[in-house]
């Protein structure tokens, strides 16, 4: 089976966990420290926050803004659940917005009529490694006074005119193993804003200043010793890999010609976490087909969040027809850097028999 990812660990990871064991010193300290350091270079900020997972750098910059009960955050429902959940693990309530058809992130044209008293946010997601149309959001985030939270948790050196994705608003990103560069599990805030960084540095240590003083409330969000060795090393991997994955995704591009791949935005660097395609026949059909000739394609997201039963327990009865749509019809195929060229013709030759 040629799996829709796969974390590349070499022996420069083992060596650089090994010796961290060795060290003695296993939660939060030096290392940590220096990939921070190295990750704020990578995304152009001043600041970057490490945590436990993308979720929780997702919930610390949402407290590091002060959105909490009786708030609103305006997202997208078609995208991991996270996104959505740690807007309501704040007491504040997501409100989804339907995405652009082509692009199949939020759509910008839509979020003034859904801006409220209560809004606070707009919370983007750059939807499989492909950045959203920041100037429209930031433009509408001015002119209503509204924070931007960037979810780049798949967007790892994404851009648009050479602005990395997580440089616009309080940037999240995630180190899980199927992303674009992994910690094992891990997360990261990124922020030019001097406050919110020593915010989001508080709320993810309990809200300790000093040992066992705690001027506010916080909660344990940070990243181990081992997950920055890790981090440091897939760090100064990740340009050859982001490469690799354009590159295959402009082979597929290139053989499998008919189909519909998210529209690029001008000026962006799409970074391919995921390459997605429309499947026009029946797709659960062309997932088994695939699956039959070792290809492992995923479905990135078959119930956009405000269907999922939970929220819909919760009330949320919205229609969001093109995220509704779009999550019937699409289909991942593998794109990550550890494909080779023959891997890349199978994927090729059985995506093209659907
Ligand atoms: C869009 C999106 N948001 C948030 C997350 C949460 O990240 P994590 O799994 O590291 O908590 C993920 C990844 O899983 C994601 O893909």
């Amino acid at each position: 089976m040629i799996p829709i990812s796969k974390p590349l660990i070499g022996e420069e990871e083992k060596a650089a966990v090994i010796a961290v064991l060795e060290s003695g010193q296993l939660a939060q300290g030096p290392r940590v420290e220096e990939f921070e350091e190295k990750f704020a270079a990578l995304c152009g900020v001043k600041h970057a926050v490490a945590t436990s997972s993308g979720t929780t750098a997702l919930l610390a910059a949402l407290l590091a803004h002060r959105i909490g009960f009786g708030d609103e955050v305006i997202t997208t429902a078609f995208t991991f659940i996270a996104s959505a959940n740690s807007i309501l693990f704040t007491g504040a309530r997501p409100v989804f917005v339907d995405i652009d058809e082509t692009s199949y992130n939020i759509d910008p044209n839509l979020i003034e009529e859904k801006i409220t008293q209560r809004t606070k946010a707009i919370l983007p997601v750059h939807l499989y490694g492909n950045p959203c149309d920041m100037q429209s959001i930031m433009d509408t985030a001015a002119r209503r006074d509204l924070v931007v939270i960037e979810d780049a948790c798949q967007a790892h050196a994404a851009s648009i005119d050479g602005k990395r994705v997580g440089s616009f608003g309080t940037g999240c990103f995630s180190f899980y193993p199927s992303k674009n560069m992994t910690t094992g599990e891990g997360g990261m805030l990124t922020t030019d804003d001097d406050g919110i960084a020593e915010q989001a540095r508080l709320i993810r240590h309990h809200g300790q200043s000093q040992l066992y003083h705690h001027e506010s409330p916080g909660y344990n969000f940070r990243m181990t010793e081992m997950q920055a060795a890790l981090g440091l090393v897939q760090l100064q991997k990740l340009p050859e890999w982001t490469r690799r994955r354009i590159e295959n995704a402009r082979y597929l591009d290139e053989r499998l010609g008919n189909v519909i791949t998210p529209r690029v935005g001008d000026g962006c660097v799409h970074v391919y976490h995921q390459y997605t395609i429309r499947v026009s026949a029946d797709r659960d059909e062309a997932l088994q087909r695939l699956a039959n000739a070792g290809i492992g394609a995923r479905v990135y997201y078959p119930v956009p969040i405000h269907q999922q039963p939970f929220y819909r327990e919760l009330g949320f009865n919205d229609s969001l027809p093109v995220s509704e749509r779009i999550s019937q019809e699409v289909l991942s195929i593998p794109v990550h850097p550890g494909l080779s060229r023959a891997e890349l013709d199978e994927i090729v030759r059985e995506v093209s028999k659907l």
